[in-house]
């Protein structure tokens, strides 16, 4: 199969409810700028404003020279983290990078981390060669009996916020109750999940019935909500300034100043508008359009934006059959899934009208 016809295509502007190839128009459903903010004219402005001021690049690293726009999204982060301190790396891929390359230095440290965790942590994981071992996704009773046989390690344990190939979010229930029997540190890759709770908040704002402070370390990516690029570390003071020190945030020059103006400018629009209650309301249309379709959806939560369907036909051909009908969805193929599990995974966003998610719903083939 040739691999440009599914994946590498060329679009002639930016993805965001709708998408352009060739002159062609499409409904798409691919991107993970949740609330459409990627268009925005005060976001745009602000990475204008940006280049005005501090050019296209930092061209030097932060470890040396800072533009003060970084120190102000630092404070954002923390502050929608209700944290201490953050800092910004050039990814969420390298931060996860940062971060574990930091904690494996921990005497008697031991990683455990949910089979379904992003690439970034686990490839991290391993080349750290720190002792390690994954539970069954979002499963509390493997992860208790492994915490049990780690019993006196450093024991850090994983979790994505929002899992980003299913749609479903972390068990924080669970594991915030396994945190009154066990003594670990926990660490949420939320680069999904960041931002996506009512208040534009973390995921532990999702459960009102866990101590807000469960969540000892997180990563995020500036890409998704905040429609930017570049990840973050946010947590404890002490913890985020040995990260500073990571061969990944101090030998590689910080995102551009445009990328960080952008970023902030996103959580200044999102902290005075109703873009949450948009994006629920698309989210309730796809599953109960989907619902009376007979689709099932897997496991995607019910205030999740991620959506994954299994094609009754190949994935590669639903996918196909879709594109003619000029749908744009993202087919999630073997390597990155198990074979059997191939799907196809769409990412609903606040900007998408009733129509295009109607239009989705009848030309799938399920
Ligand atoms: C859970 C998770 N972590 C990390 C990343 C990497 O993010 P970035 O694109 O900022 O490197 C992704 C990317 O989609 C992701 O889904």
């Amino acid at each position: 199969m040739d691999i440009s016809s599914l994946y590498f295509k060329e679009h002639d502007r930016h993805i965001a409810e709708t998408a352009q190839m060739n002159g062609q128009e499409y409904h798409s459903f691919i991107s993970a700028d949740y609330y459409s903010l990627n268009n925005h004219p005060e976001v745009k402005q602000a990475a204008i404003d940006a280049i005005e001021t501090f050019g296209t690049s930092l061209s030097v690293g932060q470890f040396s020279d800072r533009s003060p726009l970084i120190k102000q999204l630092e404070q954002h982060l923390s502050d929608v983290a209700k944290m201490e301190a953050s800092c910004i790396f050039t990814s969420c891929y390298v931060a996860n990078y940062g971060v574990i390359s930091i904690l494996s230095k921990i005497d008697n440290v031991f990683f455990l981390y949910d089979q379904y965790c992003h690439s970034s942590i686990v490839s991290a994981i391993k080349s750290s060669k720190a002792d390690c071992d994954m539970y069954v996704h979002n499963n509390m009773s493997d992860l208790a009996a492994k915490l049990d046989r780690n019993f006196g390690k450093q024991v850090i344990v994983i979790s994505e916020g929002l899992f980003s190939a299913d749609g479903d979010f972390v068990d924080l229930v669970g594991l915030a109750s396994l945190k009154n029997s066990f003594d670990f540190m926990l660490y949420i890759d939320e680069a999904h999940s960041f931002l996506l709770s009512q208040s534009h908040r973390n995921v532990a704002d999702k459960y009102p019935e866990v101590e807000s402070d469960v969540i000892d370390l997180i990563t995020g990516s500036l890409s998704k909500a905040m429609c930017s690029t570049g990840g973050f570390a946010v947590g404890q003071r002490k913890l985020i300034d040995k990260i500073r020190m990571s061969r990944e945030y101090i030998f590689s020059t910080g995102i551009t100043p445009s990328n960080i103006a952008a970023s902030i400018a996103c959580l200044n629009v999102l902290s005075n508008n109703d873009r949450h209650q948009k994006l629920s309301n698309n989210i309730e249309h796809f599953r109960q359009q989907a619902k009376k379709s007979g689709i099932d959806l897997g496991k995607s939560d019910t205030e999740s934006p991620v959506f994954t369907i299994f094609p009754k036909s190949s994935c590669v051909d639903a996918y196909q059959l879709l594109l003619k009908n000029h749908i744009l969805v993202q087919p999630l193929l073997y390597p990155a899934v198990p074979k059997e599990h191939e799907r196809l995974r769409i990412l609903i966003n606040a900007a998408h009208s009733k129509e295009q998610i109607d239009c989705l719903i009848d030309s799938v083939d399920n």
